[in-house]
């Protein structure tokens, strides 16, 4: 079923062009039925045409006598329709604009050479972007680029047309990029080092919950104390994100709401010595090691930049100890709104069993938790739903994936694919809120499901005795 859709619709647009062509040659087959066109194609025309008065001869151009090239796409009818004076004998397969604008028209452009787009005539030579790829007009057809794009149309059709549990959409901030540049712009995490996962497990001494519950979200047991989804944009620095919001949570948790304030992810990207320019990846270690070491000021302090990318990214404050176990930044907050430049530290991470019922017992008693994660192409596509990574032939084919970093922060159950009753986790991405579920996503539970539950991370705050409520 998959080939199918892929021959149906893979390079749509060449395909277009081509079956364009093909009609035209076979109108110029029928040449002995000289004033006869073949009708059984366009007969559905005859009706619409009073309806439909957009603009198809106007933006295509006349033609002179009889012209077989002289036609463009007909949408409405999913057809093509003729611009040539022929129509004045015949007119069911002409264009609905053809009578009022061709009539009226004084010169009967030629019809040059080029290429046709979306009724539009465009000369040889000129290029235009399909996707993420790039098409020029050479020889009257359309030569483009083969990039694999990061927002699949066929992809998204199989996904929704199948029964797997959630839903794909196309979405514009990703429209245009290649898949390389969605691996290597919006994810951003390193795969952990074999120091990360030959940490311990720890099974926390945690009082043994005979029944957890089977819907559990951590911003409804601790209102205003856990952080939404930010938006990494094109900055390939989820190991910042994923690490400052779990944090940002933990301490809040802690406290009981005494520093609820969200972290700064940029403050990572600026400053984290070894990942320097982290908009280019970086690893959750030293990120978790900047925190316990360094620490980092609110969100609000030290806001994202507006070009995350910018080289100019130069750290704008760092932190010293006060020689009583605290440390204080060194800048004030790099805008002239916050002025609490307060200094947030955590303990050293440790490592959360794979086991799903230690992760669920983690969250509920101690707070949302990192997670890395697997993400393939059919990921960014998510818009709601049960994600479970969409196997198709293409994919398989050139068998990427990357790593990513997120935050669980609750679980459920549903009736999703097949009807069937399906556990999943809740977690939240760093792609906007416009992404997924309000910026978060639902992924099978207790299956491994990505390596959703491969690395599990956490810690706690470094709140001194002085900070404590
Ligand atoms: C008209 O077109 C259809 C479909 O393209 C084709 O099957 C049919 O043979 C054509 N009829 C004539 C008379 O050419
Ligand atoms: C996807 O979204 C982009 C940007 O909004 C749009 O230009 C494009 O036509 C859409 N593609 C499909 C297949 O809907
Ligand atoms: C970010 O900067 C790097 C290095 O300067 C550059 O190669 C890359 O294309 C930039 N990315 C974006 C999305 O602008
Ligand atoms: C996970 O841990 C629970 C106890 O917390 C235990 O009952 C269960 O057998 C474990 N599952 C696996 C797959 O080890
Ligand atoms: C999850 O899957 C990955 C890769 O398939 C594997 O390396 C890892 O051991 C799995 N983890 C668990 C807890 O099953």
């Amino acid at each position: 079923m998959w080939t199918g859709y892929r021959i149906l619709i893979f390079s749509s647009l060449l395909t277009e062009i081509w079956m364009e062509r093909q009609y035209v040659s076979q109108r110029q087959v029928d040449q002995e039925g000289a004033f006869t066109r073949n009708h059984t194609v366009l007969e559905g025309t005859r009706f619409k045409r009073a309806i439909f008065k957009g603009q198809y001869c106007r933006s295509f151009g006349c033609c002179e006598d009889r012209d077989d090239d002289c036609v463009t796409q007909f949408y409405e009818a999913n057809a093509l329709c003729y611009c040539d004076k022929f129509c004045e004998r015949d007119i069911p397969d002409c264009c609905p604009d053809y009578k009022s604008f061709c009539h009226e028209e004084k010169e009967w452009p030629p019809h040059s050479e080029g290429c046709l787009r979306d009724g539009r005539h465009y000369e040889e030579g000129s290029a235009i972007k399909e996707n993420c790829n790039s098409c020029t007009c050479s020889g009257q057809q359309w030569k483009c680029s083969q990039h694999v794009c990061l927002m699949q149309p066929e992809l998204i059709e199989h996904v929704n047309n199948g029964d797997y549990g959630w839903t794909a959409q196309n979405y514009s901030q990703f429209w245009g990029m290649t898949l390389e540049e969605g691996f290597k712009y919006r994810l951003g995490t390193l795969p952990p080092s074999p120091k990360l996962l030959s940490m311990n497990e720890i099974t926390a001494p945690l009082p043994a919950i005979t029944d957890l519950p089977e819907f559990f979200v951590a911003s409804y047991k601790w209102p205003g104390w856990t952080h939404g989804p930010l938006d990494q944009k094109n900055c390939a620095a989820s190991w910042a994100f994923s690490t400052a919001s779990v944090a940002a949570d933990r301490i809040a948790i802690q406290s009981k709401g005494r520093y609820t304030a969200n972290l700064s992810p940029q403050n990572l990207i600026s400053c984290c010595p070894k990942n320097r320019h982290g908009c280019n990846s970086g690893s959750i270690d030293r990120a978790w090691w900047y925190l316990r070491k360094r620490g980092l000021v609110s969100h609000a302090c030290y806001p994202l930049f507006k070009d995350q990318n910018a080289t100019n990214n130069a750290c704008a404050m760092a932190s010293r100890s006060d020689g009583r176990g605290k440390r204080h930044a060194t800048k004030p907050c790099p805008n002239n709104i916050e002025k609490s430049n307060r200094i947030y530290q955590c303990s050293p991470p440790y490592r959360v069993s794979s086991n799903e019922t230690e992760i669920m017992k983690e969250i509920i008693h101690n707070g949302p938790v990192q997670a890395i994660m697997q993400v393939n192409e059919d990921f960014f596509h998510y818009k709601s739903g049960i994600y479970r990574h969409v196997k198709n032939e293409e994919s398989e084919k050139y068998q990427k994936f990357r790593t990513h970093a997120v935050k669980l922060t609750g679980w459920g159950t549903l009736r999703g694919a097949q009807g069937r009753k399906e556990k999943f986790w809740i977690a939240a991405n760093s792609w906007g809120k416009s992404w997924g579920e309000n910026g978060y996503f639902r992924i099978l539970r207790g299956v491994n499901e990505s390596d959703i539950e491969k690395l599990i991370i956490a810690a706690w705050g470094q709140l001194t005795s002085s900070d404590e409520p």
